[in-house]
C-alpha cells in the first residue's frame, strides 16, 4: 500500500481486503469462506446477541528485515480460544483450522502487512460467536469462526511511555469462578464503566482488583498486571484472570535473563515496593505504569520518578520486541514464519 502513513496508523481498524469465515452447523464444520465484506449476516435470535456466546483473540504478524512475516506463540491463542468455547460452552475451533485461517487471512491482505521499522503491525482478530437462533437460554446449535485483520499504528508513538492507572473499587471485571479466564465480550463489557472512569479522570485504564476481597490485584484493563523488586518478576496468580501470552513470554524472558520469577497473589499493599510496574499484553507489549492512584484509601503509588521507565522493564521490552520482529535469533522457538 504505497498511499498508507504507516507511521500515523492509530490503534484502530481499517478495512482490508479480505476476511476467512467458517460455519459449524449439523455437529460439524464447513469449509473456509474467503469474504470481502465487513458485515455479517447474523439471526436476529442468535445467541451471541442474546447471551454473549462470543469469544476472540487478538494476535499480530510482524514484518522482519529480511521480509519474512512473522507470527507470535499463535498455537497459544488457538489453545485459549479452546478454553474459552469450553468455558461457554461453544464448538471448538480445531488448532489446524485456527492456523490455516490465520495463514491464508494474512497472505490474502499481504499488502497491508506494515513495513520493518514503522512501529505499525498487523493485528489479527478472530472470532466465534453463537450464530444459531435460541430463545431459552442455551448454547447454540451453529457457530460462526471468522478471522479479520487490519493494520494498528505503535501503541506509543514517541516510544515506550509511562502511564498512569486508577485502582477501581466500585467495579469488578470477573467473578472468581466466573468467565475471567477466558476472553469472551461479556468481561470486556463489564470492564467499560471502570475504563470510563479511568479516562475521564486523566488515566491510561484501571487497575481491577480481585472481586471477593478487593485485597488483590487482578489485572490492567486489558493486560496482566506485573511488579519488579529485587530482580524478581512477580505476577498475580487469580482465578478471574486472562492468561496473557505476553506475559507467559516475558516470564520465560526474565528467567533467561537471570531474574527470578513469581506468579502468586498480590496485595494491593504491595504495590509500595516495587520498583518498577507495568502492563503487558498483545497491543502495548509493556505499559510501564508511572503512578497508582487508589483514590478510596488515599494511596497514590510512584514509579519512573524521572519520566523514563524501568531499567528492567526495559530489558524485557526490548528482547520481547527483538524476538516478535525477527531481530535477533528465537531461542523460545516462539516465532513461526507466514510462507
Ligand atoms: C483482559 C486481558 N488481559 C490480558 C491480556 C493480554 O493478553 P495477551 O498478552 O495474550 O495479549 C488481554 C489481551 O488480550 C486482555 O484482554
Amino acid at each position: 500500500m504505497e498511499n498508507l502513513d504507516w507511521k500515523c496508523l492509530p490503534f484502530g481498524y481499517m478495512k482490508t481486503d479480505y476476511n476467512i469465515r467458517c460455519v459449524f452447523k449439523n455437529g460439524k464444520w464447513g469449509k473456509l469462506e474467503v469474504s470481502s465484506s465487513e458485515y455479517i449476516d447474523i439471526h436476529i435470535a442468535a445467541t451471541g446477541l442474546h447471551y454473549g456466546q462470543e469469544a476472540f483473540e487478538g494476535l499480530k504478524a510482524y514484518m522482519g528485515k529480511d521480509g519474512k512475516v512473522r507470527l507470535f506463540r499463535w498455537e497459544e491463542n488457538a489453545k485459549r480460544m479452546l478454553s474459552s468455547a469450553n468455558g461457554i460452552k461453544m464448538a471448538a475451533v480445531p488448532i489446524e483450522m485456527f492456523k490455516e485461517a490465520l495463514f491464508k487471512v494474512i497472505q490474502l491482505n499481504k499488502k497491508f502487512i506494515p513495513p520493518y521499522g514503522s512501529g505499525a503491525t498487523l493485528y489479527i482478530r478472530p472470532l466465534l460467536y453463537g450464530s444459531g437462533a435460541e430463545v431459552g437460554v442455551k448454547p447454540a446449535s451453529e457457530y460462526t469462526f471468522l478471522v479479520f485483520v487490519t493494520p494498528v499504528g505503535p501503541y506509543f508513538k514517541e516510544g515506550v511511555k509511562p502511564v498512569n492507572m486508577l485502582i477501581c473499587r466500585d467495579v469488578d471485571r470477573a467473578a472468581p469462578y466466573g468467565t475471567g479466564i477466558y476472553k469472551v465480550g461479556g468481561n470486556y463489557a463489564a470492564s467499560l464503566r471502570a475504563i470510563i472512569t479511568a479516562h475521564e479522570g486523566g488515566y491510561a485504564n484501571t487497575i481491577f482488583l480481585d472481586a471477593k476481597e478487593k485485597k488483590y490485584i487482578d489485572e490492567c484493563g486489558p493486560a496482566n498486571f506485573f511488579g519488579i523488586k529485587d530482580n524478581t518478576y512477580i505476577t498475580p496468580k487469580s482465578e478471574s484472570i486472562l492468561n496473557s501470552v505476553t506475559n507467559m513470554s516475558l516470564i520465560e524472558i526474565a528467567e533467561s535473563m537471570g531474574m527470578k520469577t513469581e506468579r502468586r497473589p498480590v496485595e494491593v499493599e504491595e504495590l509500595s515496593s516495587f520498583s518498577e510496574t507495568g502492563a503487558c499484553g498483545t497491543a502495548a507489549v509493556i505499559s510501564p505504569i508511572s503512578k497508582i492512584v487508589d483514590p478510596e484509601k488515599n494511596m497514590i503509588y510512584e514509579y519512573c520518578k524521572n519520566g523514563e521507565p524501568g531499567q528492567l522493564t526495559m530489558k524485557l521490552y526490548n528482547r520481547l520486541v527483538a524476538i516478535q520482529n525477527g531481530d535477533v535469533p528465537d531461542p523460545f522457538g516462539w516465532v513461526t514464519i507466514v510462507e
